[in-house]
């Protein structure tokens, strides 16, 4: 079981939300932002670990508070799939109906851990993996992995070796049922970790994905670089457009080469790699 809090917010405040909810320690939350086409207003839910937390955000802040029970995310859900060409198609009710097997799919329900697909900073770093070719001999790190999604598509596509990590213990939790629910055998290693915890290990990675908060991308550069392999590429997503140079300038320290930038709205995904 885990606390929800949530409420409509004007989707061109979502940055003002986002920065709240940094600002006031929740960063460590686990938080989905639901932006509906041709609607003034997006669903900002947040999950913190205690009722105590929920109810003060919901008298701060006004919406509702619930309890979720951990099984609801196997509940249906009539999301559309998010389709990219012929490359992959993301499912989430619990019934997907048929799957063209010459399509790559995955089927990831709504739930408590964020990433679903829907957000741009998850949706850039898919496009990006759909395209990323020569799997066979990658070994992908994926970190702050949410519901999964990227490991789960880096395994879909082929991936060498697959390590996964989120501090959150029910976003591990969720991740691993992911994978459970698309493929016949576990694969992934999933880690309960904070990356600003990360240790300078032996162990590199030819990609190394983050889809972060930019302070913690900031705060951690040396780290999450230190487990890139020479040669081997990083992806950040989670950064704002104010906050692009800031993460680079981060990096640029730690020998990392700017590769390309790409944006959709106001997020930016950053690709870099190790000289
Ligand atoms: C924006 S979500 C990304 C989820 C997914 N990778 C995606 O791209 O949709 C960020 C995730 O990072 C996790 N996270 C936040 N701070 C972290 C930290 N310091 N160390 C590891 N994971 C963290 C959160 O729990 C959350 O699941």
């Amino acid at each position: 079981m885990t606390w929800c809090w949530r409420r409509l917010i004007v989707s061109t405040q979502q940055d003002l939300w986002i920065e709240r909810l940094q600002g006031g320690g929740l960063d460590r939350a686990s938080w989905v932002l639901t932006e509906r086409p041709d609607r003034s207003r997006a669903a900002l839910a947040v999950y913190p670990k205690t009722r105590s937390v929920a109810v003060s955000l919901a008298k701060k802040y006004g919406g509702q508070v619930r309890l979720v029970k951990l099984n609801e995310w196997l509940k249906p859900n009539n999301a559309k799939p998010i389709v990219m060409g012929r490359r992959l198609r993301i499912v989430h009710e619990t019934a997907p109906g048929k799957h063209d097997p010459a399509l790559p799919q995955l089927h990831i329900p709504h739930g408590v851990a964020f990433g679903s697909g829907e957000h741009a900073t998850t949706l850039m770093l898919l496009r990006a993996l759909t395209r990323h070719e020569a799997w066979r001999e990658t070994t992908v790190l994926d970190l702050g992995t949410g519901s999964g999604i990227l490991a789960l598509t880096a395994r879909l596509f082929g991936a060498r070796r697959i390590v996964a990590t989120d501090i959150d213990p029910e976003a591990v939790r969720t991740a691993r049922q992911n994978e459970a629910l698309n493929f016949p055998g576990p694969l992934i290693g999933w880690r309960c970790s904070d990356v600003k915890k990360l240790r300078a290990t032996s162990r590199q990675y030819d990609l190394v994905v983050a889809n972060l908060f930019s302070g913690i991308l900031c705060d951690a550069a040396s780290s999450i670089a230190g487990c890139v392999s020479r040669g081997g590429q990083l992806w950040l997503s989670g950064v704002l457009r104010s906050q692009q140079a800031e993460v680079v300038v981060a990096y640029r320290r730690q020998k990392m080469k700017l590769v390309r930038v790409v944006s959709r709205g106001k997020w930016m995904m950053i690709q870099l790699a190790k000289k």
